[in-house]
């Protein structure tokens, strides 16, 4: 009975390692992707581009900030950030679409006045933004950390107006 209990033990660590390890990152980061454009479409701004070298920075932090075990914007000012990190992740059952799902959540919360309740929401919608990095990595505790960097970056104070939503309809 106990050699049973740890062979079944040892099965589902084994069932569950598998599972993180036939992971499909690259389909993973173009649901990424994908949601962030479905999101731009019901908000008058067109498609992001993928671009290899912002996946390559993308990346590079998401393993650091999986390697430290931190989990803080980079530094760079150059191009946009969003990150997020879900612990644990069901690689067989979420998907690429969550993380972009979680930053748009705050949409409700957007105002052009006070548009700090929304930073993830309107880099993901930011209309002069035209390319986009993705990065994922599989932490030690079977999570998940995403970093998307965005080129040109979103959220300039008093360009809200502009970039951030469908323009009103006239009355
Ligand atoms: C990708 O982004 C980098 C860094 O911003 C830029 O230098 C490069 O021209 C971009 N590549 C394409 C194909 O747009
Ligand atoms: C970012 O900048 C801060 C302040 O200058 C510094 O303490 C930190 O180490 C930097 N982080 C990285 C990852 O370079
Ligand atoms: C990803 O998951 C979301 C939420 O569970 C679901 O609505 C969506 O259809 C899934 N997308 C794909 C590409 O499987
Ligand atoms: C909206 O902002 C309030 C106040 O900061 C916060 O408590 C709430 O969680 C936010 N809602 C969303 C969906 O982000
Ligand atoms: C908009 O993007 C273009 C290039 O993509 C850039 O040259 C310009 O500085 C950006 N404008 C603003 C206001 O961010």
């Amino acid at each position: 009975m106990q050699y049973f209990t740890l062979f079944c033990i040892g099965l589902l660590i084994c069932i569950y390692e598998i599972s993180a390890s036939t992971w499909n990152k690259g389909q993973f980061c173009q649901e990424v992707v994908d949601q962030h454009n479905a999101y731009r479409m019901g908000n008058c701004a067109s498609p992001l581009k993928r671009n290899t070298t912002l996946d390559a920075i993308a990346q590079k932090w998401s393993d650091e900030l999986a390697s430290t075990g931190k989990f803080v914007h980079s530094n760079t000012t150059e191009y946009g950030e969003n990150s997020y990190k879900k612990t644990p992740f069901n690689f067989d059952k979420e998907n690429g679409s969550m993380p972009v799902i979680a930053w748009c959540s705050e949409s409700s919360n957007y105002t052009v006045s006070k548009p700090q309740l929304a930073l993830h929401f309107t880099q993901v919608v930011w209309k002069n933004t035209t390319m986009i990095g993705v990065g994922a990595t599989v932490t030690k505790d079977k999570g998940i950390i995403v970093v998307c960097n965005y080129y040109t970056r979103g959220n300039y104070e008093n360009q809200f107006a502009v970039n951030v939503g469908c323009p009103s309809p006239k009355s």
